[in-house]
C-alpha cells in the first residue's frame, strides 16, 4: 500500500496535515521503519516521499457489546441496551429469557469497553436495611470492590455490601450547586459518602450516618482518598443521632422509606434550613402524597414547611419515578 514516509521527529505534524488533506488512510497503524514513521494513504500526496510499505490492520472497537455478543438470535431483541458501570465493574438487568446466556453478554460487554474488567447481571431487587441486591458473576474479574469517579471525586466501594447508583451524579451535583460555603449538612443515609464527600467541598462541617459497617468503613476510607478532613462519620441508626446534630441542610436518600424518618429529619434542620427529601412515586401523582406526609410531620412538630423544588430525578420502574422535593423548615420544633 502507498505510504508516506517522514523522519520521526516530524511524524506528529504531518499526521495533522495529511488529516487535513483527507488522504491519511483510516484503519491501519502506523509503521515505524529506523528514525522514519510510515503512514498509509489513499493516494499520492505531493511534497512527501512516496513508498510502498505494509501496514497492520487497527481492530475496531464495537461501539455496543451488542454487535459481539454471541446469543440466538431470537433472544436477541431482549438484549438490554444500557447497563451501570461502577468503577471497572458492569451490573446489567437481564430479562428471564436472556439468563442461560449471562456469560456470552459479560464477555461481549468485556471486548466493547475497555475499562470494564468485570460484569454482574442483577440477582434481584434492592433489598433490606442496607438496600443492597444479591449479583451473579458474568465474566472478567469475580472481586467486587473497585473505585468509582465522579464529580471530581473517588469512591471506593464494594458493590456486593454497600448501595450505590451511578445514576445519581448529577442529582448529587445539583444539591452541591445549592449549598453554601460554610454550612452544616447532615447526610442521614450517607452510604459510602457521594453526598458527604463532595459537600464537604463546600460545607463547614458534614455528618455522615449510616447503618451499614460496611457502608461507613468505606465511607471512612473515602474521607481519607479525597483528602477531606471535615466528614464525621457515623455507624449506626439515624434515629439515635437526630436532633442532637443541628445542620443548615439535611440530605435523606432513601427514597423506599425516607417518609418514615421526616421527623428524625426536621428535628435535625435549624429554622430556615434545608431539607432534601427523596421518595418514589407513581407518574399520576408525583409529589402531592409526598407533600401531605410533610406537611402532617410538620404539623406535629409545630413548624412550617416551604417547598422550594419538586422533581423526578430518574425512572424507577414502569411508570415509577424517584422524585426529589427540597424543602425549607421555619421555626423550633415544639412538644416531646
Ligand atoms: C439508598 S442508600 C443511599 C446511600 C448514599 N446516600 C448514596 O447516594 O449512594 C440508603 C442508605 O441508608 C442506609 N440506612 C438505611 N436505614 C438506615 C437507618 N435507619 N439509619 C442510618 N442509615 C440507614 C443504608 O445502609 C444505605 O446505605
Amino acid at each position: 500500500m502507498l505510504a508516506v514516509k517522514v523522519p520521526k521527529g516530524e511524524a506528529e505534524a504531518v499526521r495533522r496535515k495529511l488529516l487535513e488533506l483527507g488522504v491519511l488512510a483510516r484503519g491501519y497503524a502506523p509503521e515505524r521503519r529506523g528514525d522514519f514513521v510510515l503512514f498509509p494513504v489513499t493516494g499520492p500526496v505531493e511534497g512527501f516521499e512516496l513508498v510502498e510499505a505494509e501496514f497492520r490492520k487497527l481492530m475496531r472497537r464495537p461501539k455496543s457489546y451488542r454487535e459481539v455478543v454471541d446469543v440466538p438470535a431470537e433472544v436477541r431483541p431482549l438484549l438490554p441496551s444500557s447497563f451501570d458501570v461502577i468503577g471497572d465493574i458492569a451490573i446489567i438487568e437481564l430479562p428471564g429469557e436472556l439468563k442461560p446466556y449471562g456469560r456470552a453478554v459479560g464477555k461481549a460487554i468485556l471486548k466493547a469497553h475497555r475499562h470494564v474488567r468485570a460484569v454482574f447481571a442483577k440477582g434481584g431487587r434492592i433489598e433490606g436495611e442496607y438496600r443492597v441486591r444479591e449479583l451473579i458473576h458474568l465474566a472478567g474479574r469475580k472481586g467486587t470492590e473497585t473505585i468509582h469517579r465522579e464529580n471530581g471525586i473517588r469512591l471506593k466501594l464494594d458493590v456486593a455490601r454497600v448501595y450505590f447508583s451511578p445514576r445519581l451524579a448529577t442529582e448529587r451535583m445539583r444539591v452541591f450547586r445549592k449549598a453554601r460555603p460554610g454550612e452544616v449538612v447532615f447526610d442521614m443515609f450517607a452510604g459510602v459518602g457521594p453526598y458527604s464527600i463532595l459537600l464537604a467541598r463546600k460545607a463547614r462541617l458534614v455528618f455522615a450516618c449510616d447503618i451499614n459497617p460496611w457502608a461507613v468503613r468505606y465511607l471512612e476510607e473515602n474521607v481519607r482518598l479525597n483528602k477531606v478532613n471535615n466528614v464525621v462519620p457515623i455507624l449506626g441508626d439515624v434515629r439515635k443521632v437526630a436532633g442532637k446534630v443541628k445542620a443548615d441542610r439535611v440530605v435523606m436518600n432513601l427514597p423506599k422509606f425516607a417518609d418514615r424518618f421526616l421527623r428524625e429529619a426536621m428535628l435535625s434542620v435549624k429554622p430556615g434550613g434545608v431539607v432534601h427529601y427523596y421518595g418514589f412515586s407513581p407518574e399520576e401523582d408525583l409529589f402531592s402524597e409526598h407533600e401531605a406526609k410533610i406537611k402532617a410531620v410538620a404539623r406535629e412538630l409545630g413548624l412550617a414547611v416551604e417547598f422550594l423544588d419538586e422533581r423526578k430525578v430518574r425512572p424507577y420502574a414502569p411508570r415509577q419515578f424517584n422524585i426529589a422535593i427540597d424543602f425549607m423548615v421555619e421555626g423550633s420544633p415544639s412538644g416531646p
